[in-house]
């Protein structure tokens, strides 16, 4: 441990004493606890509001670990070579002899797992002898944190600690993808559909109007409290808008994604902007049209969950 040691102490304090705490990772802030411990998994739910029907994901540092608990099969590994750590969640096979709470699944039998790439979340995750089931730390159905102060801002003093590792270098959530059998999407993320059907060969879409099979893929998500209009070319004065990228306009009202349409900024982006315009207390958002490709799919996915009635 050479760098942010104190953090990282503190934090495996806390975890040892069944407490969450919140963890950075490059999509989202993640609020953490021991994966082997019903108490503290527990605390999660409690903490997040969430319904206990909505399982979490386990973070792992790497696989040596994640064979106690899972099955592994050559999907699997293929992809966990080309992209871990990295913004992929995968489900597997839970071994029946494995000490993940059954809170963490709802007694499923399969398992959500990730290895996220963080340096200070490596570090903690290298340095205990458990793994971590963290959810994206807000509330439920309310937007993601990508700041250390996002997270104090959803949980205030009921969280005991938050390591800060910066904003989040992603911004969206991973993806996930079903491995027990043919692949399968469950949630678009941070990493690109397009890079994962290169390099399976395979053809695997996603669509909003889908059977959501992640459970907690429910339509009304994400959401800043406030309602909002997609494909909107000509905004209410009283609105504030959100623009693909940078214009010449200086209307104060208007929140711009990209300087230069990069859909992986724009994602860095969202859930910052979002925020921000809870924050101002704006009545109505309206989102100019987003190309529906590469992260710009993840985008559109979690905006139109968010505008949902
Ligand atoms: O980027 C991320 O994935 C972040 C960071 C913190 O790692 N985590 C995150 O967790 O987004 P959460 O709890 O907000 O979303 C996890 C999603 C939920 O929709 C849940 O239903 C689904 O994963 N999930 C968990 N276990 C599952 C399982 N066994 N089968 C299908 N879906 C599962
Ligand atoms: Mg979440």
């Amino acid at each position: 441990m050479k760098t942010n040691n104190s953090s990282i102490k503190k934090s495996i304090h806390l975890l040892k004493k069944n407490e969450c705490v919140g963890i950075p990772t490059e999509t989202v802030y993640g609020l953490a606890a021991n994966a082997y411990s019903s108490k503290a998994i527990l605390k999660v739910f409690k903490l997040k509001r969430r319904p206990r029907t909505n399982p979490l994901i386990v973070h792992y540092h790497d696989i040596k670990f994640l064979k106690n608990d899972c099955y592994l099969n050559n999907r699997f590994m293929k992809l966990y070579k080309l992209f871990c750590p990295g913004p992929i969640t995968f489900i597997l096979k839970k071994k029946p002899n494995s000490n993940i709470s059954k809170f963490v699944t709802n007694n499923k039998k399969t398992l959500a797992v990730r290895f996220p790439k963080h340096r200070t979340t490596r570090l903690l995750l290298k340095n205990i002898s458990f793994p971590l089931a963290a959810p994206s730390a807000n509330v439920s159905t309310s937007i993601s944190p990508v700041t250390k102060k996002d997270v104090l801002e959803e949980f205030g003093s009921k969280i005991k600690y938050v390591i800060d590792g910066g904003k989040t270098k992603v911004g969206l959530e991973s993806t996930i993808i079903d491995v027990t059998g043919r692949p399968k999407i469950l949630r678009v993320g941070g990493l690109d559909l397009r890079t994962i059907n290169k390099s399976l060969k395979l053809n695997l879409n996603y669509n909003f109007k889908n059977k959501y099979k992640a459970p907690g893929q429910s339509k009304l998500h994400y959401s800043p409290g406030i309602p909002i209009i997609l494909n909107v070319k000509k905004p209410k004065k009283f609105s504030a808008y959100i623009l693909i990228s940078k214009r010449r306009y200086n209307n104060k009202n208007y929140f711009y994604l990209t300087k230069n349409r990069n859909l992986n900024e724009a994602g860095q982006n969202l859930y910052k902007i979002l925020r921000n315009i809870k924050r101002k207390k704006y009545k109505l958002i309206e989102v100019e049209n987003i190309p529906n490709q590469g992260l710009g799919l993840t985008i559109n996915d979690r905006l139109k969950r968010a505008s949902y009635k």
